[in-house]
């Protein structure tokens, strides 16, 4: 088997996680029966740097033809004043929606090694298990009209527009009950009906879906905000929370911070399956941004990153075997006390992003 990946590193931290991930992807292509060929692009402020866009036409064709786009992070200082179109992120932007990668999937996972390491109670996060599926094309990332005018009376007025269709809100929730099948089996559906008109269609079509295609799955409706306020006062009360694209933006950076930090939440993002093929386009990131604070000092987790690429031997690859083979190796890294400073405690020995990364290799070597 051959599959083709499109890897964009980005900038920050984004090109140091990456080459750990290709170390992974070197192992399998030496100890599996399977061939991944890479091929390389630039997105966010590197793609600005060399062509003056976030990304260029013919990196957006490589990522569409390609079986998995591998994404790092984008965005830092020294591109805050570009122009908003051109702006690191609308690479991502771009990207997820020219691709169709309506469902993100943001499985936040407590490490047992890694529960004193969050900011709340082990007790309260040890064998968390959840996961966040957003919606990621609609809502008030894209919805139309998006601007900044200024009034006669010379003041500006900003608008974004917060839109969702009852096809959008069905297919995103069928994701939902479908992985929920694949787990504990209850689904918590986050908006905001009290105040928002695309909220009461959210609830009313989830609803709607739960009752006709999915009566065995015990279905919750919570307000986002009092969805944000149960996640850090008892997460472990969810199994698949589904939301939009603004709300899912804002639950799983909580949801991360359970895990113990931001470097260990991956993601898949998926499209519809493909009439003929049956395949979905896809794109792997971790949840995390570009860190230009610690960019360049190998000092990045690049857990995230290398567990985003387990989600796409799962997702993209029926690779499941091999999938949890990196995850069991990234939890036995983690047993074995290797930290990286963003979740190292006083008296840690903090290791560095490339000691982390070949600490997972000999983890894979140990368990082939
Ligand atoms: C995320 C990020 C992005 C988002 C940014 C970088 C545009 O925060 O993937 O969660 O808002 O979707
Ligand atoms: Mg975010």
């Amino acid at each position: 088997m051959s599959h083709k990946l499109f890897l964009l590193p980005g900038d920050g931290i984004g090109p140091e996680i990456m080459n750990e991930v290709k170390l992974i992807i070197d192992w399998m292509n030496s100890n599996v029966d399977v061939t991944f060929e890479c091929d390389e692009g630039l997105v966010g402020g590197c793609a600005y740097d060399a062509h003056g866009v976030a990304i260029s036409e013919e990196d957006m064709a490589k990522a569409i033809t390609s079986d998995a786009v591998i994404f790092g992070a984008v965005g830092g200082p020294k591109w805050a004043d570009v122009a908003y179109e051109a702006r690191p992120e609308a690479g991502l932007l771009r990207l997820r929606k020219d691709l169709g990668l309506f469902a993100n999937l943001r499985p936040a996972l407590c490490y047992p090694a890694l529960a004193e390491s969050s900011a709340l109670k082990r007790e309260l996060v040890e064998g968390l298990d959840i996961l966040i599926v957003r919606e990621l094309t609609g809502g008030v990332y894209f919805g139309e009209p998006k601007e900044i005018v200024t009034l006669e009376n010379g003041e500006q007025r900003a608008v974004d527009t917060q839109i969702y269709t009852t096809s959008e809100i069905k297919r995103i929730a069928r994701v939902a009950f479908e992985l929920a099948k694949t787990r504990s089996n209850r689904v918590a559906s986050a908006e905001k009906h009290n105040v928002m008109r695309s909220g009461v269609l959210w609830k009313q079509v989830v609803s709607k879906i739960a009752a006709e295609e999915y009566p065995g799955t015990p279905l919750e409706h919570v307000l986002a905000d009092n969805c944000a306020m149960q996640l850090v006062r008892n997460p472990k009360q969810y199994d698949v929370i589904v939301c939009d694209n603004l709300f899912g933006d804002i639950l799983s950076d909580v949801a991360a911070m359970l895990t113990g930090s931001l470097g260990m939440l991956p993601s898949a993002s998926l499209g519809a399956p493909d009439v003929v093929t049956g395949k979905r386009k896809a794109m792997y990131e971790p949840v995390h941004g570009s860190a230009p604070d610690i960019a360049g000092k190998g000092a990045a987790n690049p857990i995230a990153m290398i567990a985003s690429f387990s989600m796409a031997l799962r997702y993209s690859f029926e690779m499941i075997k091999e999938a949890e083979m990196v995850d069991t190796a990234i939890a036995n890294v983690l047993e074995k006390g290797l930290r990286t400073g963003d979740i190292a405690k006083a008296g840690d020995t903090v290791v560095s992003t490339k000691e982390m990364g070949a600490a997972v290799i000999a983890e894979l070597n140990a368990l082939k």
